[in-house]
């Protein structure tokens, strides 16, 4: 195997393998996370004027001011916390590149980085690039909560850092205000560094979604990290940043400059229209997933699932043990092969893979004539 020993054992990822089949056998994709319809058209109009403009060449590392402008005056509105756009906003080439430049920045070998599974599914890897250990907690259904003792006890003198993704993906769960503050008492008893993966902040339909950098005493200590991709729709741009304080960002920026060194000049600019937009955008855009989301969990819910409500995201975590498969594999295998739809078996997303195998999830970004059609392909599974 030409593939390198330290990442050999993690093989293709789980959603290029059941999008490539959702295309060959003709299935519905509710699998990978990304929208079967177009961003808006206000800021697909801004990437070609910029292109026009002649924004063509190398951006600035960090990103292009327009955008870390847009960037830091946004994070004012939404925190009411200033920030120093040149020197705590990072732009990344999507949340994913952030990530991976968090890691590599700021981990040294040894370092433990507590986790929680299911985990999105560049975390472990990153991690174990630089040099650090995962440490994977699990966050169990049916409520997904904070063990708070478990956490306590996972922490020892090699923790670094935590990492939090909320809304989270893949058990649409919103971490609350508690489970934060504990997290931020932990953070700053045991001196550790917080990574929060916020990629879906403007999807939350249940509860309130709240910011580890604005709890006391966390703005100092907390990496932000936030992209394009799921808020406006445009999954394919990759537009992604990192928004922490002046001393780590030089750790986040240290690890950026030997990957892609620079994002796309023109889509930056675009994406700086994108985040200086108002309030009517994220108002329609959460009344329609909304929609999205109560359509499908009614269905599955009648189909006979159990269905895991999301608070936020734009996925459905469901147990198919109803309908008597083996474990999620089997079961994806056999919705995709006989139903003709795709989803995700989840426990690529774990360690303790038990808890992923009673499991299937449906991502419900797709246009409601693809969701109705997805709908009347699985009633297929009362039969
Ligand atoms: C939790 C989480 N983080 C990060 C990403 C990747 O974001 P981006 O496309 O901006 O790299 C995703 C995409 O599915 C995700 O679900």
């Amino acid at each position: 195997m030409p593939v390198s020993h330290r990442l050999a054992s993690y093989g293709t990822s789980i959603f290029t393998e059941m999008t490539r089949l959702a295309n060959e056998k003709g299935a519905i994709n509710l699998s990978q996370g990304f929208p079967d319809f177009d961003g808006p058209e206000f800021v697909r109009e801004a990437a070609i004027g910029a292109i026009r403009a002649g924004h063509n060449q190398y951006a600035r590392m960090s990103g292009v001011p327009p955008l870390s402008n847009a960037l830091a005056q946004r994070w004012q509105r939404l925190t009411g916390q200033t920030i120093d756009p040149d020197a705590q906003v990072s732009v990344t080439n999507g949340c994913t590149e952030a990530i991976a430049a968090t890691c590599l920045g700021l981990l040294n070998p040894g370092d433990e980085v507590i986790i929680f599974e299911p985990y999105y599914d560049s975390y472990k890897p990153c991690i174990e690039i630089a040099g650090g250990v995962p440490i994977v907690l699990t966050l169990a259904a049916p409520m997904f909560g904070l063990n708070r003792d478990a956490f306590e006890a996972a922490i020892t003198p090699r923790t670094r850092a935590v990492i939090i993704n909320t809304p989270h993906n893949p058990t649409g769960k919103v971490f609350s205000r508690d489970e934060l503050a504990f997290v931020a008492e932990m953070c700053i008893r045991h001196n550790l560094i917080a990574v929060t993966d916020e990629v879906y902040e403007h999807l939350v339909f249940e509860g309130q979604h709240v910011r580890l950098a604005t709890l006391p005493g966390m703005a100092d200590r907390t990496i932000t990290l936030s992209s394009v991709g799921k808020t406006f729709s445009l999954t394919g741009w990759k537009i992604g940043w990192a928004i922490a304080s002046p001393e780590l960002s030089r750790g986040v920026r240290s690890g950026r400059q030997f990957l892609s060194y620079s994002v796309a000049t023109p889509l930056q600019h675009a994406a700086a229209a994108a985040v200086s937009s108002g309030g009517d955008y994220l108002e329609a855009f959460e009344r329609e997933y909304r929609q999205r989301r109560d359509l499908l969990c009614e269905a599955l819910e009648e189909i006979g699932f159990i269905v895991y409500r999301p608070a936020g995201t734009y996925f459905i975590l469901a147990d198919h043990t109803p309908f008597g498969f083996a474990d999620d594999r089997a079961f994806c295998a056999h919705l995709i092969d006989e139903i003709g739809v795709a989803a995700i078996p989840p426990t690529p997303f774990y360690d303790h893979v038990e808890f992923g195998k009673p499991l299937v999830r449906f991502a419900f970004c797709k246009r409601l004539e693809t969701l109705n059609a997805a709908i009347e392909r699985l009633q297929q599974l009362k039969r």
